[in-house]
């Protein structure tokens, strides 16, 4: 019975396809409704999904999650909101909430038994014959069941937190109003409306990109439309992920982007510290990674910290309370809201102040240095710090002032203040008003306080000092003959005093970065020295042991080398021969004159790949440097280069060419596969060694500005000029020896291999060496794709290009 075989398996695939529909439907009807606990739509493409979630809006986990109706990424583990219909009004009971098609025709929640309304999308519907349908984009939207394209509402014309690929932020010009554009949520768990916003800039012929706080302070504008991005969002340029476009007709101007690989899981997000940001979905590391956060700043987001608090951006948490006050709101703190700020903790004395009987109970200053000033200044007439400080006191409402150009006073809540932070405002001094008693208790107060953070940096030390110790004790095992004071091939564990003694206390300042300043120094033996002293909190702990773990370890002409280090109490420093060349990007991109001759750029580009090369291959474990740039590359008298600056170095043990890690580097260096969040190997330094390459042989800087400035992105005007077999004339006007054409074009081609959109196309370091030692031939590369996209022969390019022409 052949047959019977044959019909019970086909029966079996046609329940299975008729049942498909059912259970991951995308439509809802009238008299369908859609209940909470399970029920849910899915979009065709299983990306989206509608439904009732729960959610607990405070910290405290025994209070009883609130039920809300939304929209989100269904393949994503972690339950993460993309569109959420009613984040003013959650849901205490949602077992008796249903949403359904009211008789208006509507999209409604309702109380399933005595009926009441909500929540409604409230649109001007022609019928009440309407169906909702949520869109592979994650658009739902109802329109006219007898004609989908007839469209009432659209969940993309009512965003939240997230502006979704193919969303439209902008106006109609029939109508005049504006899209509604991006409200951040409250804070990390609460998803009703937060303090910052993001929209479209209302009644402006040049259409911009804002963020605001309150709806009254922009903090950050995109800049205008450049035919492909914002001028202040030149990254945008690559298109590496996405496209974006400015439409603008008879009815309507607005913006939209859409993502080049559809089955990519992205979202743009207004987040709840008020930076806008792209994230990314890893299925390797199973969490969102964000890029490009705008502003690129945390303090720049305008009051990120709240009322009477300090921002800075080198400490972690980068907010805190000013001196002599205490968080307002604990619970709010903790989720990542730190709008409400600081409340005072002792009043002032203001009545006593008036009178000459107080007892010495007058209110005192507090003086804040190197501050971004609060806004909302009063000046004021006084003519000299004193009578300024007196006209504060004797006013109540005073709350601090400063004498800079000027006396001038603060009446209300001190927002926005900034510390070690070099903005555009002007940085002073800030005379902060205090309580006297504040002044006497602090002693007591900070007595203890001083007990804690010894001991935990005690702690801390300890456990780093222990570290380091085992590693330095491993090398005098190796190097018996060794002093304590003097290891030769070793490191020295130097005493703070000594290098205190050797700088001539911090006076020679060589320069500086995020994480500390770098000074000048002699030893006793006259051994000139580069002492790099590490500030701000844990972030430059862990590049302080980033450094002496790899540094400490290796040893190339091509690396910088390090002499010692001193951990003592707090301080971090890390001892280094000294470079008086200084680095790589002093000579580049400088306009006096002194260029560098060919045949030195050329020695420099490939002492730079064999130190790479070590690094990548030939020392015990692999290690990633991350952070390739001409910065970051010193020379020594005779301008051998020699590789600086591990920390932010990642290792790689023997058996593994990957490591899974977030983005970090510097932008303009940075290789396409940061942004993807994928593991990344020792390509990502090929990348930014290509960039550099194109730097050191043309001195032309791969900055943001030049970047936007320009017409054409200059990697992209050498690999087109590659292509025409004419690069010689881009060289480097200041160099004015013979150029060695063959060494150019040979140097190009390299430089265009390393920077190839695919890791595998990438050349690796120790081709690099060989290619540039003449030892192996190259072809012409391809083009790469992130930077065909800029100056392929895309019309809204070219049109950019003639209207730029004619102006
Ligand atoms: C609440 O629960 C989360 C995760 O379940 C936990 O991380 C957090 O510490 C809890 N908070 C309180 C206040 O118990
Ligand atoms: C948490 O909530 C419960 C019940 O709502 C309440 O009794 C308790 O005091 C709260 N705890 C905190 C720390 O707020
Ligand atoms: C639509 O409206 C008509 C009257 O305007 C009413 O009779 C009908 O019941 C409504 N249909 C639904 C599904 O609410
Ligand atoms: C419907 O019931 C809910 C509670 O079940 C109640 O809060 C609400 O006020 C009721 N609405 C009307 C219109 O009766
Ligand atoms: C609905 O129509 C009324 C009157 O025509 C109008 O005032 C209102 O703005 C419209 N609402 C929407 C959401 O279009
Ligand atoms: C369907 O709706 C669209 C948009 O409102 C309209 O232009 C079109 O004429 C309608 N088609 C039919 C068959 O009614
Ligand atoms: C935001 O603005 C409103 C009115 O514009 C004002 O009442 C409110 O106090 C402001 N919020 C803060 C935190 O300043
Ligand atoms: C699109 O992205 C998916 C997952 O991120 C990847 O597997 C696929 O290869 C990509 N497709 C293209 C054409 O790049
Ligand atoms: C202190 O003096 C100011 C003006 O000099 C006055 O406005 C204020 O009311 C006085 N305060 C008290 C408590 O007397
Ligand atoms: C701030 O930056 C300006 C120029 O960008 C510089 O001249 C000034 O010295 C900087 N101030 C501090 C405190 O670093």
């Amino acid at each position: 019975m052949p047959p019977a075989y044959i019909f019970v398996p086909v029966s079996f695939c046609i329940l299975i396809i008729a049942a498909s529909p059912c259970s991951a439907a995308d439509t809802i009807s009238a008299g369908q409704p859609l209940a909470p606990g399970g029920e849910k739509l899915v979009s065709k493409n299983g990306k989206f999904a509608l439904g009732f979630f729960q959610r607990s809006t405070g910290s405290n986990n025994s209070s009883t999650p609130k039920w809300y109706l939304g929209i989100w990424f269904d393949t994503v583990p972690k339950l993460t909101p993309a569109w959420v219909a009613n984040r003013e009004n959650p849901l205490p009971d949602g077992t008796s909430s249903e949403l359904i098609i009211s008789n208006d025709g509507n999209l409604a929640i309702s109380n399933r038994h005595n009926r009441s309304i909500l929540w409604s999308s409230q649109a001007n519907t022609t019928t009440n014959n309407t169906v909702a349908m949520l869109l592979n984009s994650g658009d739902l939207i109802l329109s006219d069941a007898s004609n989908l394209t007839a469209i009432f509402w659209r969940s993309f014309d009512h965003m939240t937190d997230t502006f979704l690929p193919g969303a439209r932020m902008g106006r109609s010009k029939v109508t005049g109003r504006w899209s509604h554009g991006l409200v951040s949520n409250k804070n990390s768990r609460d998803l009703s409306p937060g303090i910052y916003s993001g929209h479209p800039s209302p009644g402006s012929a040049d259409f911009k990109l804002l963020l605001s706080w309150n709806s009254s302070v922009t903090y950050w504008s995109s800049g205008q439309w450049r035919g492909q991005y914002f001028s202040n969002m030149p990254e945008m340029s690559a298109r590496y992920l996405f496209l974006s476009e400015l439409v603008s007709n008879d009815q309507e101007e607005y913006f939209t982007y859409w993502l080049k690989n559809e089955s990519m899981v992205t979202r743009y997000v207004l987040d709840v510290s008020g930076q806008a940001k792209m994230m990314i979905w890893s299925d390797a590391s199973e969490e969102w990674i964000s890029f490009y956060p705008e502003p690129g700043a945390q303090c720049e987001v305008y009051a990120v910290c709240g009322p009477f608090t300090v921002c800075r951006e080198d400490m972690l948490p980068f907010c805190n309370c000013m001196k002599g006050f205490s968080i307002r709101s604990q619970e709010d703190w903790e989720l990542g809201d730190r709008t409400g700020g600081c409340n005072r903790n002792i009043p002032l004395n203001c009545a006593s102040s008036n009178s000459s009987m107080s007892g010495g109970l007058t209110d005192m200053f507090y003086a804040m240095r190197n501050v971004r000033y609060p806004d909302n200044a009063k000046h004021n007439g006084a003519g000299n710090a004193e009578d300024c400080e007196r006209s504060c006191l004797s006013d109540c409402s005073c709350y601090a002032y400063s004498y800079y150009d000027g006396c001038r006073i603060w009446n209300s809540e001190l927002l926005n203040v900034a510390q070690g932070y070099n903005g555009s405002a002007s940085e002073g001094i800030l005379y902060l008003r205090l309580a006297a008693g504040e002044i006497k208790t602090s002693k007591h107060k900070r007595g203890m306080i001083v007990g804690l953070v010894t001991a935990a940096t005690i702690f801390t030390a300890s456990s780093l000092f222990a570290i380091i110790c085992m590693f330095v004790r491993r090398r005098i095992r190796k190097h018996s003959s060794m002093q304590s004071s003097n290891i030769r091939g070793g490191i020295v564990a130097f005493r703070y005093k000594d290098l205190q003694h050797a700088t001539k206390n911090f006076s020679e300042k060589l320069g500086g970065g995020s994480f500390g300043s770098v000074f000048k120094g002699i030893l006793p033996d006259s051994t000139v020295i580069a002492v790099k002293r590490l500030d701000g909190a844990r972030q430059g702990e862990k590049e302080f042991r980033a450094e002496v773990r790899s540094i400490g370890k290796i040893q190339h002409i091509n690396l910088v080398k390090l002499i010692g280090f001193c951990c003592q109490g707090s301080k971090r420093l890390l001892v280094y021969e000294y470079m008086p060349n200084h680095s790589l990007d002093a000579h580049l991109f400088q306009n006096s004159g002194m260029s560098l001759c060919w045949s030195t750029r050329y020695k420099i580009a490939l002492g730079v790949a064999r130190g790479l090369a070590y690094l990548h291959g030939n020392c015990q474990d692999c290690i990633i440097h991350c952070d390739i740039k001409p910065q970051n590359i010193l020379l020594d008298a005779s301008f051998v280069p020699k590789i600086a600056d591990f920390g932010m170095a990642k290792f790689v043990g023997r058996d593994f060419s990957r490591v899974i890690t977030t983005m970090r580097g510097t932008v303009g260096y940075l290789a396409p596969e940061w942004i993807s969040g994928v593991a990344i190997s020792s390509k990502v330094d090929v990348y930014s060694y290509g960039m550099v390459l194109l730097e050191i042989i043309f001195g032309r800087r791969n900055s943001r500005e030049e970047y936007s400035s320009d017409r054409t992105y200059f990697p992209v005007q050498v690999v087109n000029k590659l292509l025409e077999g004419n690069v010689q004339c881009l060289m480097d006007q200041n160099i004015e020896d013979d150029i060695n054409l063959e060494e150019v074009e040979r140097a190009c081609r390299v430089a265009c291999w390393c920077i190839q959109d695919h890791e595998s196309q990438r050349v690796n370091m120790g081709e690099v060496v060989q290619i540039l030692e003449g030892l192996i031939k190259v072809d012409v590369p391809p083009m790469p794709k992130v930077l065909e996209a800029i100056s392929g022969g895309a019309d809204s390019t070219i049109s950019e290009a003639l209207r730029l022409e004619n102006q």
